[in-house]
C-alpha cells in the first residue's frame, strides 16, 4: 500500500508522497471497502434511509459520521459513530446521530424518558439495515418489548387480559416507547385518558360518580393481565373493603369482634358487593346515589 511504501522512501520525497497517499486514501469511500458481498450492510439500500443523500457512501455518513480516521486505517480506527459489534459508541453518541433528523413528533420526548435514562439506544429496538424493521410492526414489536419486559410477558397470558397476545391490542396503542408526558410513557397524559380512548363509556360525566373511577382506573384494574376477572387487582368484596371499612351496612359479614357466632349481615354473607352495587363506574339513574342502578 502507498502508506507503507512511503516509509522506505527517501526523506525529501516522503512528504510529497505522504500527501499524495492521503488524497488517495481519503478518496476510498465507505462502499469501496464495505463492498457488495456484504449483503446485510447493503440491504439498507431497500429502506427509506437507503436513499438519503442520494444513496452511495454519503448515505452511510448520515448515521456513522464522516469517519475520516476510519477511512485512513480501518482496522485500527473506529468510525465516528458505531453501533457495534466491534467498537460500539456510547448510547448518547448513537442517539444523537439518529436525533439529528428525528427529534420531533413521536421522538420529541426521548430525552428524559425512562428508556433513555436506562441507557437504551435507538438501535436497542430499531434495525436500520434490515428492509423490514420488525419493531415497526405491532405484532413483531411485542416480542422485542417482552424480551426485556419479561414480567409483562407473563401477565399477557393470565386468565383475564387485554387481548395483546391475540393481536387485538398492542403495547404501542397505549405506550409511546420514545417517552411521554404522563405515567409509564403512556400516549395520554393520565391513565384514565388512556383508558377512555377505547372505553369511552366509562368517561362519564355521571350524575353519581364513584370517586376512585373518576380518579384512576388502576386503583382497581391491572393494565396487562390479572388472575381475577375483568383485570381486577383483587376480588370483590376484598377489592371494595380496601376503602369501605364501614358503610351504611357493615362491609364485613361479622362485626369487628370477628366471632363466627356473631350475627352475620344478611346483605353480605356469601354475596358479592357487585350484585347490588352494579354501577361501579358511576350511575346516571336519578336514584343511583349508591351505585345500585
Ligand atoms: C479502507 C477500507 C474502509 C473504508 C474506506 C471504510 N471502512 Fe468501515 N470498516 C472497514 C473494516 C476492515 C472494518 C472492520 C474492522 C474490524 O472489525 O476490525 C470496518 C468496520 C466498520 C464498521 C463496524 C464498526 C463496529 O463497531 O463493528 C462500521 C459501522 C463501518 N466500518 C462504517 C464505515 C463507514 C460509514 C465508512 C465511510 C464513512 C467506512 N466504514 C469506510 C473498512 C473500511
Ligand atoms: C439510518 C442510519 C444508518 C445508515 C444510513 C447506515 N447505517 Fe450502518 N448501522 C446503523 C445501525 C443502527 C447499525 C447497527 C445494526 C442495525 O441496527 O442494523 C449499523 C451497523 C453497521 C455495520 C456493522 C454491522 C455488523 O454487524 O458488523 C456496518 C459495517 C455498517 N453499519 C456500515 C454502513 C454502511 C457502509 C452504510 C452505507 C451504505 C451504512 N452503514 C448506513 C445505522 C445506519
Ligand atoms: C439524515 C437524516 C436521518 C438520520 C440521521 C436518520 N434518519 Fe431515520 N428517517 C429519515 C427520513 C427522511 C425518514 C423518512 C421520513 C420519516 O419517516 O420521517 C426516516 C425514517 C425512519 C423510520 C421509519 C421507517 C419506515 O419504514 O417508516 C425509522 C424507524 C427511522 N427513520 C429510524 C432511524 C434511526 C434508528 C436512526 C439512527 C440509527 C435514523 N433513523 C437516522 C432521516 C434520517
Ligand atoms: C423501546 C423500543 C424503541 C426505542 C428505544 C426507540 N424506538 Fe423508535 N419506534 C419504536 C416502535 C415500537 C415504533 C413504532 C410505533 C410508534 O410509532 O411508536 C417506533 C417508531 C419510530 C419511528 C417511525 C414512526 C415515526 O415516529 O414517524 C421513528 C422515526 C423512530 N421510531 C425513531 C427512533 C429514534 C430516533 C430512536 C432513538 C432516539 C428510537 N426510535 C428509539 C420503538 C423504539
Ligand atoms: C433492551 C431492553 C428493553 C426493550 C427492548 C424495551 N424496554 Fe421498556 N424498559 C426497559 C427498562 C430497563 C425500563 C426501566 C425499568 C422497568 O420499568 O422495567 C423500561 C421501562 C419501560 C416502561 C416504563 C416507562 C416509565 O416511564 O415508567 C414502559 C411503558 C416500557 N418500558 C415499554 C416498552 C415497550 C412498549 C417496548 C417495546 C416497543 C419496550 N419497552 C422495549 C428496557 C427495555
Ligand atoms: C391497554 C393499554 C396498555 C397496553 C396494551 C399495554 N400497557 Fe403497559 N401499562 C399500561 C398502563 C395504564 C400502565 C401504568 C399503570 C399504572 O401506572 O398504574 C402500564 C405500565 C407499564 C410498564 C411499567 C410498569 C410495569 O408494570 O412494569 C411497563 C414496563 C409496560 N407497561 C410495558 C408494556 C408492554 C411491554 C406492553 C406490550 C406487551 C404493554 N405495556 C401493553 C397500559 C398498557
Ligand atoms: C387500545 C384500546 C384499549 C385501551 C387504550 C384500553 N383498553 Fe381495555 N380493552 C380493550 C379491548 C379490545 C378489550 C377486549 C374487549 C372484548 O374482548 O370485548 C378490553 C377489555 C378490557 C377489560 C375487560 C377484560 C376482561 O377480562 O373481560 C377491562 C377491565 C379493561 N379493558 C380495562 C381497561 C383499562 C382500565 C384501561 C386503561 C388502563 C384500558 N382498558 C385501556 C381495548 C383497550
Ligand atoms: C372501584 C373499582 C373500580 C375502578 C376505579 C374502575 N373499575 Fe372498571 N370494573 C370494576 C369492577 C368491579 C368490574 C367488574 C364489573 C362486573 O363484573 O360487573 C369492572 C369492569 C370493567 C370493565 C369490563 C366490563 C365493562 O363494564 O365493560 C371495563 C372495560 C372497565 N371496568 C373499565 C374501567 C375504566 C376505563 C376505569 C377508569 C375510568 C375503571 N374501570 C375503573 C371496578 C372498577
Ligand atoms: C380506592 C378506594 C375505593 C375502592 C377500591 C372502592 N371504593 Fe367505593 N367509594 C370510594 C369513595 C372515596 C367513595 C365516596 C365516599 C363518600 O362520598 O363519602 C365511594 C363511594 C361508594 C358508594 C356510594 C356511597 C355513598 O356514600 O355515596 C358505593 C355504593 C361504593 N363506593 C361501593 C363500592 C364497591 C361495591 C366497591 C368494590 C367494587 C368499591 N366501592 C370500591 C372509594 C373506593
Ligand atoms: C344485598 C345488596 C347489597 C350488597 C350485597 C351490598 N350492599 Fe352496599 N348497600 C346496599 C343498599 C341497599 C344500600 C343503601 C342504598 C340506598 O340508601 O339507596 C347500600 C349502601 C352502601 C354504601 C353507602 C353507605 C353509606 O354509609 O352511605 C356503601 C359504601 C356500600 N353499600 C358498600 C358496599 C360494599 C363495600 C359491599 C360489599 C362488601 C356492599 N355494599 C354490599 C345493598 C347492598
Amino acid at each position: 500500500m502507498a502508506g507503507y511504501r512511503s516509509k522506505f522512501s527517501h526523506l525529501c520525497c516522503a512528504i510529497a508522497l505522504a500527501a499524495t497517499a492521503m488524497v488517495a486514501q481519503a478518496e476510498r469511500q465507505c462502499l469501496d471497502c464495505h463492498a457488495d458481498d456484504d449483503a446485510p450492510i447493503h440491504a439498507i439500500a431497500g429502506t427509506v434511509h437507503g436513499s438519503l443523500a442520494g444513496g452511495g457512501s454519503e448515505t452511510c455518513v448520515a448515521c456513522h459520521g464522516a469517519s475520516l480516521e476510519h477511512k485512513k486505517k480501518a482496522t485500527k480506527n473506529p468510525p465516528d459513530v458505531s453501533f457495534g459489534p466491534e467498537w460500539p459508541s456510547a448510547p448518547e453518541v448513537r442517539n444523537a446521530s439518529c436525533q439529528t433528523c428525528h427529534d420531533t413528533g413521536e421522538q420529541l420526548l426521548w430525552a428524559g424518558s425512562e428508556h433513555q435514562q436506562e441507557n437504551l439506544s435507538c438501535d436497542s429496538c430499531h434495525n436500520a439495515h434490515q428492509q423490514k424493521d420488525l419493531v415497526l410492526n405491532k405484532q413483531t414489536a411485542e416480542k422485542i418489548c417482552t424480551d426485556c419486559h419479561t414480567r409483562v410477558r407473563s401477565e399477557l397470558h393470565l386468565p383475564s387480559r387485554h387481548p395483546i397476545a391475540e393481536g387485538k391490542t398492542a403495547c404501542t396503542d397505549c405506550h409511546n416507547p420514545h417517552g411521554g408526558t404522563g405515567p409509564a410513557a403512556l400516549r395520554e397524559v393520565s391513565v384514565n385518558d388512556n383508558c377512555f380512548t377505547c372505553h369511552a363509556d366509562k368517561r362519564g360525566p355521571f350524575l353519581w360518580e364513584h370517586p376512585p373511577a373518576a380518579e384512576d382506573c388502576a386503583l382497581c384494574h391491572k393494565p396487562h393481565g390479572s388472575v381475577n376477572k375483568s383485570l381486577l387487582t383483587s376480588r370483590s368484596p376484598a377489592l371494595c373493603q380496601q376503602c369501605h371499612a364501614t358503610a351504611f351496612h357493615p362491609s364485613q359479614p361479622y362485626g369487628s369482634e370477628g366471632l363466627p357466632s356473631g350475627s352475620a349481615n344478611r346483605n353480605l354473607l356469601g354475596k358479592d358487593c357487585l350484585s347490588c352495587h352494579s354501577q361501579i363506574h358511576g350511575s346516571n339513574h336519578p336514584s343511583g346515589a349508591r351505585l345500585t342502578r
